[in-house]
């Protein structure tokens, strides 16, 4: 695996410098969360670091990469093409970053979508790349603070997805934009988990 310093050092070159600074305030959230809940820091600490190191690809580019690379990739997940520096993402970490272990690949291929039966690292990802405090809003942050801080363990984790879930599919109803079946999916899962 490449060192922290060396990720760090491709990722400052390739991305633009407000996503560079994101990534390393979802780095230190990831970090934050692992501590709170009991896994692995590192992990955290790399998934965190390597989660958008695709962002900086067109929408051309990664499709085409994905044509070549990934062709099995569901094809529901194609059609937002903002989710799709995700799969690419952990392709990368694996091939160019020589990242093997599974759960830090796993954690960056569904960051932007997540996934039904989410791991706790997974969840941890998603949430510090929407709460991290370098360039997210901090009222939306006070709020998922908040529901973690009232509902312990993995209970508090499935509450605060679901309110970015919500978050997500009205705001893709209100625009009219086409909702992923992965994210129904994943809405569901979360609103049974939380209500059994
Ligand atoms: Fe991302
Ligand atoms: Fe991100």
């Amino acid at each position: 695996m490449n060192s922290i310093g060396e990720i760090k050092n491709y990722l400052k070159e390739n991305l633009s410098s407000e996503r560079y600074f994101h990534t390393l305030g979802v780095m230190e959230e990831a970090v934050e969360l692992a501590k709170r809940y009991n896994i692995d820091i590192k992990k955290a600490e790399i998934a965190g670091l390597l989660h958008d190191n695709a962002k900086c690809m067109t929408k051309e580019d990664l499709r085409k990469f994905i044509d070549n690379h990934l062709p099995d990739m569901d094809k529901n997940e194609l059609k937002n093409y903002k989710t799709l520096h995700a799969p690419v993402g952990a392709y990368f970490a694996k091939e160019k970053f020589k990242i093997s272990d599974p759960e830090i690949i796993s954690a960056i291929r569904w960051h932007t979508l997540g996934r039904v039966n989410m791991t706790t690292l997974e969840k941890i990802v998603f949430l510090a790349d929407k709460i991290e405090k370098n360039t997210r809003d901090i009222e939306y942050r006070n709020q998922i603070i908040k529901i973690l801080d009232e509902n312990k363990g993995e209970l508090g984790l499935n509450m605060a997805l679901f309110m970015c879930f919500v978050e997500t599919v009205k705001s893709l109803a209100e625009r009219r934009l086409y909702i992923c079946k992965t994210t129904i999916d994943v809405y569901n899962w979360l609103l049974e988990s939380i209500e059994k």
